[in-house]
């Protein structure tokens, strides 16, 4: 069941493929508006107009201050009234730290980092006019713990964690709830080349012993749209098949 989200409309950004597209869809299903935004232009129009009338695609890039002012005013002008942003767009490689290069690092934080305060800082105005709203922030299992060959990755996912408590404590009073979600390895084209397979087993590092699928991801975040969340700002939901809960420590699992 796809959460409640009648009459809202959402921005979703990198939202042409993967987690950011199974988000997408999974607003429509639950009757929602949606503008997709990514820098795959070809990707996200076909995303968009798959999900006919209900949502919009737009050319936008998260570290580009004037591209979120455009996303804004073209989500009011396609649907009415901003509802609800989803800081998706990521980029995800790396290397072991001591190999790790300052102009690499700079880049993963400036998307995946300064973009998600971009996106926060465009829509404090917004929201706080329409009497509140919802940001869902996509951070990582690698914001909750330490992995290894992610030094700017994992850093920009902790950076996340952290800002999305700011926010919900600076922006309670303004009814806007900000929230984080922790995805643990996932089916998608940022992952698919790392030898996975989606949904089955053989990933014995998660206690599920198995990888997400985008939809399971998208489910978390619908909910953190959603009113069924509405007394929840700042919280950090793992959807990770319990990765970070803790190890799997077979020899004391008996059997
Ligand atoms: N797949 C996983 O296992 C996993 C796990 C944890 C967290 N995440 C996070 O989930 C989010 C989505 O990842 P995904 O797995 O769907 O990856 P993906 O590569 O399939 O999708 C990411 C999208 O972001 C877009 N993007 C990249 N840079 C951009 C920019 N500057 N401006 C706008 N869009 C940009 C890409 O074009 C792409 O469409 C990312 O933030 C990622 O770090 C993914």
């Amino acid at each position: 069941m796809p959460a409640e989200l009648s009459g809202r409309t959402v921005i979703v950004t990198g939202g042409a493929r993967g987690l950011g597209a199974a988000t997408a869809r999974a607003i429509v299903e639950g009757g929602g508006k949606v503008l997709i935004t990514d820098v795959l232009e070809k990707e996200g129009a076909e995303t968009a107009a798959a999900l006919g009338e209900a949502a919009r695609f737009l050319r936008h890039d998260v570290t580009c201050e004037a591209d979120w002012q455009g996303a804004f005013a073209t989500a009011r002008t396609e649907f009415g009234p901003v509802h609800g942003l989803v800081n998706n767009a990521g980029i995800a490689t790396g290397e072991l730290l001591e190999h790790e290069t300052v102009e690499h690092f700079r880049q993963v934080i400036e998307i995946n980092l300064t973009g998600v305060f971009l996106g926060l800082r465009t829509a404090i105005p917004v929201l706080r006019e329409n009497g509140g709203g919802s940001v869902v922030n996509i951070s990582s299992a690698a914001g909750l713990t330490g992995l290894p060959r992610t030094a700017g990755y994992g850093a920009s996912k902790w950076g996340v964690r952290g800002l999305t408590k700011i926010a919900a404590v600076e922006l309670a009073e303004a009814r806007i709830r900000v929230n984080s979600v922790h995805p643990g390895m996932t089916y998608t084209p940022m992952t698919s080349g790392l030898g996975i397979k989606p949904g089955d087993g053989g990933y014995p590092g998660t206690p599920m012993g198995r990888v997400g699928v985008p939809e399971e991801i998208a489910g978390a975040v619908t909910f953190l749209l959603s009113d069924a969340a509405a007394y929840m700002t700042g919280a950090e939901l793992a959807v990770d098949g319990g990765w970070t809960a803790g190890p799997t420590v077979r020899a004391l699992m008996g059997g």
